[in-house]
């Protein structure tokens, strides 16, 4: 059958060879300076059979990050080390998207430069609590941003797509969930 799992699909340019596209799943496995390592590069190629995968999220700027050891998109180490990752993807003739996020208020200030608070769209602390180096921490109230702010954050966005190029993803998706900077569906707690 033409609509078959093991058929191919075409998304833009790309030619997957079948249509099972693997979930994103934050692993919270890279190296110092949020890097992707050797780990990272064997995790994925053991899945490249899927017709596409999407990584797990990826902080946008070190301001971005809202849990310990998850990988960045915009250092040229992190470029380097996922080049380690989409080759690998690719030698096993696979395709792989990166998930770009920026945490925001989900995020904790021990885990952000300088202690800095977590940013949001308004100063509402979510009901929950952050994960840590020091365990579960409950939220705290972020600090809301400043319309002047945000033209810096949507070229955060744009720098890690750049980067994502570089290291050779066949593409992006932007995290819009789970009350991270920008989701449609946050509700105040
Ligand atoms: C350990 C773990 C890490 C996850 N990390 C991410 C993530 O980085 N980005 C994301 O969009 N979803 C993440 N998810 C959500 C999954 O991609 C998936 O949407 C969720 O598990 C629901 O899928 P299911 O209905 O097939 O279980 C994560 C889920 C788990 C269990």
């Amino acid at each position: 059958m033409s609509n078959s799992l093991y058929s191919t699909f075409t998304i833009g340019d790309l030619q997957l060879s079948n249509r099972m596209v693997m979930a994103p799943m934050t692993r919270n496995r890279a190296a110092k300076g949020a890097v992707p390592t050797d780990l990272n590069a064997t995790y994925y190629r053991q899945r490249a059979r899927a017709g596409l995968i999407i990584t797990e999220a990826s902080q946008v700027s070190a301001e971005g990050v809202g849990y310990p050891a998850t990988p960045g998109i915009y250092s040229d180490e992190q470029v380097a080390g996922w080049r380690k990752v989409t080759d690998a993807v690719h030698a096993e003739e696979g395709h792989i998207f990166i998930q770009l996020w920026y945490c925001g208020r989900i995020s904790h200030p021990s885990l952000l430069p300088d202690g800095q608070t977590p940013v949001a769209p308004s100063a509402i602390r979510p009901e929950g609590e952050s994960v840590t180096l020091e365990g579960m921490q409950p939220f705290v109230e972020p600090r809301a941003l400043l319309t002047s702010e945000i033209p810096g954050i949507v070229a955060q966005y744009r720098h890690a797509a750049e980067k994502a190029k570089q290291a050779g993803f066949d593409g992006i998706e932007v995290h819009a969930a789970n009350g991270y900077l920008i989701d449609p569906q946050s509700k105040p707690a």
